[in-house]
């Protein structure tokens, strides 16, 4: 029964899938990726942003990590990646929205900048895949109100809540800087985790913050699988029907890192991998 609805959801998947593509219409998703550290986020991001691109879907991938390295990910040349300026660097594009003084902390600014052109204008284009590289702001702790954390808190809630297009964001651990309202535009949180308690504990932690602010699409991506017994771990240490699929450790996608290819460039079975999560995750989103 269940494998006959699974079929009826990927046709129509499928159907629907078609006509987006002769009419050119954008599917609209927002994905957030996060996972304790190491685990696989940008690798995941990465991949999934080239499949969708390479299906012909508008795809914008949010580098939203304090440490942003998704454009070597997706294999973006370094000419490309020496233009990148985080949008938190931008001084004068802060300075210009917010209406204040560079460093001018403590003094007046407008709470409510205007952003909706700064997607478009600021990112960057390779493999069909646009990146937004977001940047960070030294808060010395958590709530800074600063011009620079004004701009980025309403940008990322103008692209979970209004941006049409597919977007994937890559996060940090946690997704507790997410505003409650930010977070409720986002369709699907997926939790990358690899065999081990400590990245559980983090889709744990993901988990429970999501109940708080009352959103159910929480998912689970296990990676760096290498046996029979790390899928049953991951699959005994969290929430039934959670898990969108297993990607397997191999040498070829940790070496992508090292010699700067994209992990998609770098090996078909992993991809094939992310293509079925892709699907599953479709069924559990629509
Ligand atoms: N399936 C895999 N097989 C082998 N190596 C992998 C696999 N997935 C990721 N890696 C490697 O693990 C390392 C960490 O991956 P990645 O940078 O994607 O993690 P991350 O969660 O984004 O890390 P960070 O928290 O630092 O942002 C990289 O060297 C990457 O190549
Ligand atoms: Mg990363």
């Amino acid at each position: 029964m269940r494998q006959d609805a699974d079929k009826r959801i990927a046709n129509n998947i499928d159907e629907a899938t078609i006509v987006a593509k002769k009419e050119g219409l954008h599917m609209k998703m927002k994905m957030a990726i996060t996972g304790k550290g190491g685990v696989g986020k940008t690798t995941f991001t990465a991949i999934i942003s080239r499949i969708y691109a390479e299906e012909g879907y508008k795809v914008l991938a949010v580098d939203a990590d304090p440490d942003p390295n998704l454009a070597l990910a997706l294999g973006f040349p370094e000419k490309l990646i020496d233009e990148i300026v985080p949008i938190s660097e931008m001084k004068k594009l802060v300075a210009e929205r917010t209406s204040s003084t560079p460093g001018s902390f403590g003094k007046m600014f407008k709470i409510n900048p205007k952003v909706d052109d700064i997607p478009e204008r600021y990112c960057k284009e390779y493999n069909g895949v646009r990146l937004l590289t977001m940047g960070t702001v030294d808060t010395g702790g958590t709530g800074c109100i600063c011009p620079e954390n004004v701009l980025l808190k309403k940008l990322t809630s103008h692209l979970m809540l209004q941006n049409k297009d597919i977007v994937i964001m890559d996060m940090e651990a946690g997704i507790e800087h997410l505003g409650r309202g930010t977070a409720q535009g986002v369709d699907v949180f997926i939790v990358v985790v690899e065999p081990g308690i400590r990245s559980i504990q983090t889709y744990k932690h993901v988990k429970r913050l999501a109940g708080d602010l009352g959103i159910g699409k929480v998912f689970v991506v296990a990676n760096k699988i290498k046996n029979a017994d790390d899928e049953k771990y991951i699959l005994e240490n969290i929430d039934e029907g959670a898990c969108l699929g297993f990607i397997h450790y191999k040498d070829t996608v940790g070496s992508s890192d090292r010699v700067n290819q994209s992990p998609y460039d770098s090996n078909k079975e992993t991809v094939e991998e992310v293509k079925n999560i892709k699907q599953k995750l479709e069924m559990g989103v629509f």
